[in-house]
């Protein structure tokens, strides 16, 4: 099983959702989350490779991938997942590590500030331990030289002392396999990337699978819901398990108190409109930026940092979690000049474009 070096690794952080609706859903986005909330979670979250549903290119290259090593009796090669937030890294490094039989240890890369937290980390390795590291990209440049020869060699080179009197010591590290994920493949430098043997991309979920995904976590939280209901959720959750998941529990909170529990197709819908998700599932803020690109901005290119101050948020959260959806669903597209709406951002929000759009 997985041990943690910090719970909030797992505690399921939910961006992207409107300030109305996160009053009602406070405790999920300040991260204040119960015990009995995180335990929730934690029984959604696949164990196994049958268990995870979709992307399953990545699943069935896995499959034959960890057989092979299994068969050798070695560790499988360094693996890295890159994707939008809640597409199922996390889950996937779990189910690496469950299907390998392996030990997991897990931690960040802003978690490792010296090139002495991960020498403890990796001499405390066992072998064939599969090792864990979230938002791989932001690991510093030190930090990150001294993995590169105990990713590919299995040693590392550590400096003992200060001044005349230091002296560098090399350690043997056990044969481990270091999993990471990252939300930002473009920031990972290149000598990094090219010491993971495997590579994956996670893309967005279909209807289709986050319905058979909102389905299981019903059954595991003991609501029933029908299929035109889980179909609903699904389409509202811009692609996202996560929010599949998010979405399931507000809902079933709803038909609880509105519906005597019963979760029909329409008492799912009124329950998302009464969250203010719409139709393709976008939120308070994403309709605000498309109201500032289409209203304020007229259509026009618009920098990133100018975009993020007129829509009061932080520049890297609207790049990794606003804008990626935004772009896959053709409301906006990014030129050299900046981010713009699309007639379809348009026609979404209700605002006449101009002329010559
Ligand atoms: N393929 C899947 N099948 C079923 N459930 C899934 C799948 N992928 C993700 N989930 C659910 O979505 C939740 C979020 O997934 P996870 O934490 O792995 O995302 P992540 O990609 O690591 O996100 P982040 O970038 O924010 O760390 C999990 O707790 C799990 O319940
Ligand atoms: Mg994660």
């Amino acid at each position: 099983m997985w041990e943690a070096d910090s719970g909030d690794l797992f505690a399921d952080a939910t961006p992207g959702f409107s300030r109305r609706a996160q009053g009602q859903m406070q405790r999920d986005v300040t991260g204040e989350l119960t015990r009995e909330d995180l335990d929730v979670d934690r029984s959604l979250r696949p164990q196994t490779l049958d268990d995870y549903c979709g992307q399953e290119r990545v699943r069935d290259n896995l499959r034959v991938l960890m057989q092979a090593a299994r068969e050798r009796h070695e560790p499988l090669d360094h693996v890295i997942f890159s994707g939008p937030p809640g597409l199922g890294k996390t889950t996937l490094a779990g189910i690496v590590a469950n299907e390998m039989g392996a030990h997991m240890r897990a931690t960040s890369g802003p978690a490792i500030e010296r090139t002495g937290d991960l020498a403890a980390i990796l001499t405390n390795l066992e072998e064939g331990d599969v090792l864990f590291v979230d938002e791989i990209h932001r690991l510093n440049h030190q930090v990150e030289e001294v993995l590169y020869p105990a990713m590919e060699d299995f040693y590392l080179d550590i400096v003992i002392g200060k001044g005349p009197a230091a002296r560098s010591i090399r350690l043997d590290v056990p044969r481990f396999t270091l999993v990471g994920a990252t939300t930002r493949t473009g920031l990972l430098t290149g000598p990094l990337r090219d010491r993971f043997g495997i590579s994956y991309r996670l893309d967005y979920y279909s209807v289709e699978e986050l319905s058979h995904i909102v389905s299981r976590s019903a059954q595991i939280l003991g609501t029933t819901l029908d299929e035109e209901a889980s179909a609903e959720i699904a389409s509202r959750s811009r692609g996202t398990p996560r929010l599949a998941n998010r979405l399931l529990k507000r809902v079933r909170d709803y038909a609880q108190v509105r519906a005597g529990g019963q979760i029909t197709w329409e008492v799912a819908a009124e329950a998302l409109t009464f969250f203010e998700i719409d139709e393709m599932g976008l939120d308070w803020m994403d309709i605000k930026i498309l109201l500032a690109l289409t209203q304020t901005f007229r259509g026009r290119p618009v920098g990133l940092s100018t975009l993020a101050s007129a829509v009061a948020e932080d520049a890297s959260t609207l790049e990794d979690v606003y804008e990626p959806y935004l772009l896959q669903q053709g409301l906006i597209v990014r030129t050299p000049q900046g981010r713009q709406a699309t007639l379809a951002a348009f026609e979404h929000v209700g605002v006449t474009p101009p002329p010559q759009t």
